[in-house]
């Protein structure tokens, strides 16, 4: 039975209301708000089955290791938490143009190899996506392609081949007919992929859904399907630099701090095993420093640039790539309270190497002492690392997985590096190899690296 009614449904977090809004009353959003008509259907119950399963003993539950299979990149495998769970469903987010089906369909042959993959292709034609695999040059054994926007077509023919990975590019495009609101519809993406979940748990089929993202989060966005999912990952990056990252950000089998890193090349994504080398340039030049930031279980050498400027404005500019401007502005506060220098009169300008992401706040002291060349027109001391988190006392707070960060230093050929003061007897471990020194406040650390 259909009985048709309209709804007023937030594009942005998906609640829905039965009326108009200018702003949404859940996520706070301006304008998100877009009518729906929906066809409510009314499916006859199914007869309750006799309860067969009971509570166990903890004792009585055997735990079985998780199996898992290759995607056939590591860095995918990683950010995954080590490849593929049977049975789970993935949803892989990122802007249009970004490299969502290339990586996919590179990582469709590669499983294909050794499993049953079924790719599903609702917004290109089966010769588009042959043109692109033509491309990419590579190898497929047990590869189907089905290119098809009607769900339950889909989930037939999922049922048919039985793969034991299938594809869904992209969630935007498919819609389930029953309904009447237009595909990529916050209802359309809602209903179909609660289908596609409870299907792929059903038949122990392991699920990708594909689905985009635009900045302002404009599209009926992945955000409204993040809860139905075991698993979601975004692949960044900028249209201008060829570099590509997997950030996970959650994950029901796995941590969320691993980042895979890829290049985009002519023959699709190839992974960067070493990825310190690229946001690094060992220059030693005013404004600029190398910091190691946690990402995940890897440490990653990355570049600090800072560019400080007389203002010619009534309030001084600040600009940042890569880092969070709160953070800058608590780093200025710190430098204009703790070393008496009225930055107040300069602009500002601050980005990372490659515009990669920084959220570790051991990167502090880098930004620091970026600005202070800068602004001092002095090059750091030079073949120098920086780590510590700067205290609002412009002390430097402990940190405590600083052994990786070292071994990463050491491993890039860096001789000297300032570090936050340690109870590990780090000095001995790595006598001879690189110069460590210990710092316990921004002036000890400017006295120390930027001497003329
Ligand atoms: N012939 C080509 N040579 C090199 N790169 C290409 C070629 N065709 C497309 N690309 C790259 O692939 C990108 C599109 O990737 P795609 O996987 O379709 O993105 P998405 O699925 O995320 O929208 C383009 O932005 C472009 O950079
Ligand atoms: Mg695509
Ligand atoms: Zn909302």
């Amino acid at each position: 039975m259909k009985n048709k009614f309209s709804t007023f449904v937030c594009q942005n977090c998906g609640s829905e209301t039965s009326q108009y809004f200018g702003r949404c009353l859940n996520c706070k959003e301006w304008n998100t708000i877009v009518e729906e008509n929906k066809t409510q259907i009314f499916k006859t119950p199914k007869k309750n089955k006799p309860q067969t399963k009971k509570a166990k003993l903890f004792d009585e539950i055997t735990s079985e290791k998780i199996s898992r299979f290759s995607s056939g990149f590591q860095e995918f495998d990683r950010v995954l938490g080590g490849g593929i769970v049977p049975g789970s469903v993935v949803l892989l987010g990122g802007e249009p143009g970004i490299g969502k089906s290339t990586i996919i369909l590179q990582a469709a042959g590669k499983i294909s190899l050794k499993k049953k993959v079924l790719y599903i292709t609702s917004e290109e034609s089966l010769e588009q996506v042959k043109i692109r695999w033509e491309r990419l040059n590579q190898n497929c054994n047990y590869l189907k392609i089905y290119a098809e926007t009607n769900l339950s077509f889909i989930l037939d023919e999922i049922k048919n081949v039985n793969p034991s990975f299938a594809i869904i590019d992209s969630i935007q495009a498919i819609h389930n007919a029953e309904m009447e609101s237009s595909p990529g519809s916050v209802s359309q993406v809602r209903i179909c992929s609660a289908e596609l979940q409870t299907f792929a748990k059903e038949n122990n089929i392991s699920l990708l859904i594909i689905g985009h993202v635009t900045k302002d989060g404009a599209l009926a966005g992945p955000k409204t399907l993040e809860h139905l999912v075991d698993v979601v990952i975004n692949f960044e990056g900028d249209k201008v630099s060829s570099y590509r990252l997997l950030r996970s950000t959650k994950n029901r089998f796995g941590s969320t701090f691993e980042i895979g890193i890829f290049e985009m090349l002519e023959k699709g994504l190839s992974e960067i095993k070493n990825p310190s080398s690229i946001f690094t340039n060992k220059e030693n030049i005013s404004g600029v420093t190398t910091i190691i930031s946690s990402e995940g279980t890897r440490p990653l050498a990355v570049d600090i640039q800072a560019l400080v400027n007389k203002t010619f404005y009534s309030n001084p500019r600040r600009t940042t790539t890569g880092i969070s401007i709160n953070r800058v502005h608590q780093i200025l506060a710190v430098i204009e309270k703790h070393l008496g220098i009225k930055l107040s009169e300069y602009d500002c300008y601050i980005a990372t190497g490659g515009g990669f992401e920084i959220n570790d706040p051991s990167s502090d002291l880098g930004v620091a002492i970026s600005i202070l060349s800068s602004f001092k027109n002095i090059p750091p001391l030079e073949n120098c690392s920086f780590i510590g988190e700067l205290g609002l006392s412009g002390q430097l707070r402990q940190i405590n997985n600083l052994r990786p960060k070292i071994e990463e230093a050491v491993r890039l050929g860096i001789k000297n590096i300032l570090v936050p003061k340690t109870k590990d007897n780090l000095k001995t471990n790595f006598a001879n190899i690189i110069k460590i020194k210990e710092i316990s406040n921004i002036k000890e650390a400017v006295d120390y690296a930027l001497i003329q």
